[in-house]
């Protein structure tokens, strides 16, 4: 049944006023179905996120080292289950999410399809990943989706613990041994093209985000968040004397951009429609957890219908 007319303009008038759409509000139904694409999708990229990293905890090379990745891993798993329980308050269940990505339907952030190869992998995606993470995340605590944005915050507060600790690691092995520094740049050559189509598409070629812009989930386009953080990451490379693998970065003083060279988008439309460098292996580790995980639904549902039937038992007594 189409949209009711008046309830879609009152609708956009909201939106064009910067209001904040809520759960029982009235909202068009691409509104609601864009929205658990696009959150879903963020939940299950902070879930697979901690497959390539939790593949280093037991190699940390100092115990600070593995606490902060240990604390970091954790966090990511609560920002899955934060984003989840925001897409939930669209009417749609956790079941069916999760059998999304378990069945590939659904998507999740390109980047975690590529291998961590070195310790330095884990310090380049907490400041690259994490980094560009913050870039975009920033930007959508001001969403017009009140339980996304407010999701956001927290998550941004401790994204920013990600990066430092990600940033610490790189300029720690940057200034260790030559071998040290060479491992540094190796994993910068590695992520840094993959960390920039976090973004996603360009604008002209991006499908989703002019209704997104429309309705004020997306406050910036594609474009002007990668260029962000492009602007933002060249100066701390140079810190720690580390080089962009980009031979055509060149400042703009008029405009006071980095400008930066082609990114490979055929690889970009490998990895998002599952031919990347390891897409098969992060899905068979999900959906081994999801089975191994098994035991622990059926007790809690178990108990949960045990209760449900004491209590149902007692209020009949009462
Ligand atoms: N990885 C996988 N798929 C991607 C992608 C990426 N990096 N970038 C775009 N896509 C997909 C989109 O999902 C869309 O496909 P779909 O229509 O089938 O869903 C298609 O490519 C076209 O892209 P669009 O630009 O039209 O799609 P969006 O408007 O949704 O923009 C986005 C893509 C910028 C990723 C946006 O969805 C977004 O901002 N999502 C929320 C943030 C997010 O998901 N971040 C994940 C980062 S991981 C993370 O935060 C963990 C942290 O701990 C590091």
């Amino acid at each position: 049944m189409p949209d009711d007319a008046a309830a879609q303009r009152e609708f956009e008038a909201r939106i064009a006023a910067g209001e904040t759409v809520e759960p029982k509000d009235w909202m068009p139904e691409r509104y609601r179905k864009q929205l658990i694409r696009m959150m879903s999708q963020h939940a299950h990229s902070e879930i697979v996120g901690m497959l390539p990293e939790g593949n280093w905890i037991t190699r940390a090379p100092t115990l600070r080292r593995k606490m902060g990745l240990l604390a970091k891993v954790q966090d990511e798993a609560g920002h899955g289950l934060y984003i989840y329980c925001g897409a939930e308050t669209l009417g749609v269940s956790r079941a069916e999410l999760i059998d999304q990505l378990l069945t590939g339907k659904a998507k999740y952030a390109s980047i975690f399809n590529y291998p961590t190869l070195t310790w330095a992998d884990i310090g380049a995606i907490g400041w690259f990943v994490d980094g560009a993470a913050i870039v975009n995340q920033t930007m959508l605590a001001k969403a017009s989706y009140g339980p996304y944005a407010r999701a956001m915050i927290r998550i941004c507060k401790e994204e920013n613990f990600h990066k430092r600790q990600g940033y610490e690691i790189m300029a720690t092995l940057a200034a260790g041994t030559p071998a040290q520094k060479r491992m540094a740049q190796d994993a910068v050559d590695r992520w840094w093209w993959p960390s920039l189509m976090m973004f996603g598409p360009s604008d002209k070629d991006s499908p989703n985000s002019a209704e997104l812009t429309r309705w004020g989930v997306k406050r910036k386009s594609n474009d002007e968040l990668r260029q962000r953080f492009v602007n933002l990451t060249v100066a701390q490379a140079r810190a720690i004397d580390l080089t962009l693998p980009d031979p055509a970065l060149r400042y703009d003083e008029a405009t006071k951009d980095w400008h930066f060279g082609p990114i490979d988008w055929a690889e970009f439309d490998r990895v998002i429609h599952g031919d990347g460098p390891l897409n098969r292996e992060r899905l068979a580790a999900r959906n081994e957890a999801h089975a191994s995980g098994a035991w622990v639904r059926e007790a809690a549902a178990a108990y949960a219908a045990k209760r449900a039937a004491e209590s149902g038992g007692s209020a009949a007594a009462a």
